[in-house]
């Protein structure tokens, strides 16, 4: 279907968009379909994700765009059961209970923040702006994206224990974990519908 009008929450129409295109004779969804449909999956399936797409999914982080093109960040792919069946009881437990149904799910994929370039570190610094963590969010949502399109579920997890986690992982004392992010086959379709600000809280034209 081609010329389909997209929506604001609020039923508005936001402007004439193409929305599916087509390509080697299947409909491919466009970007904004998968934007969509994105949501934050809390049950997961008891289904094996593919290494493939495991790797598929950090590699679609390896192309985000970066401040000075620094790459400032590492993954780790948590796929082994014992493993991750550790992390869930060291770092999603005591106060980080509230996400413990991360331990549900059937892999990890963590992301570590790596030193950014000079020249990103000073231009932050002049305009207080944290470059690394922009760019460290910026390729958290290619994963989370690139999974969305493999039909595999995703949430994005700030609230881990640290220190418990980098144990897990052996990851150098200093190094910092951002984030974790859970993947697997959503196991309970009727998730929450999404919460959108309106189009007007959040879009204006040349001006605030
Ligand atoms: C940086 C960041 C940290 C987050 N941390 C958590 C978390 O610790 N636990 C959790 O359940 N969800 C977490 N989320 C998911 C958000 O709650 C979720 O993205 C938001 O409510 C919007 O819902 P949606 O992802 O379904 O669109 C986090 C999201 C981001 C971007």
């Amino acid at each position: 279907m081609r010329g389909r009008k997209a929506k604001s929450q609020d039923g508005r129409e936001l402007r004439d968009i193409d929305t599916t295109n087509t390509i080697m004779g299947g409909e491919m969804n466009t970007f904004l379909d998968l934007a969509k449909t994105r949501k934050s999956t809390r049950s997961y399936k008891d289904q094996k994700i593919s290494r493939q797409d495991l790797e598929l999914c950090a590699e679609a982080a390896r192309y985000a765009p970066s401040a000075c093109n620094s790459q400032p960040w590492k993954f780790i792919i948590v796929d082994d059961p014992a493993l991750k069946n550790s992390i869930k009881n060291e770092a999603f437990s005591g106060i980080y209970s509230l996400n413990t149904f991360a331990g549900n799910a059937t892999a990890f994929i963590i992301q570590i923040s790596e030193k950014i370039k000079r020249p990103a570190w000073l231009a932050g610094q002049l305009t207080n702006t944290n470059f690394r963590l922009i760019d460290t969010g910026i390729a958290c949502s290619h994963v989370v994206l690139q999974a969305q399109e493999l039909g595999i579920g995703s949430c994005i997890l700030g609230w881990f224990n640290h220190k418990k986690l980098k144990k897990a992982l052996n990851i150098p004392r200093n190094k910092k974990v951002e984030l974790v992010i859970a993947l697997g086959y959503p196991g309970n379709p009727a998730a929450k519908k999404k919460q959108l600000k309106t189009v007007d809280e959040t879009i204006s034209f040349n001006k605030y």
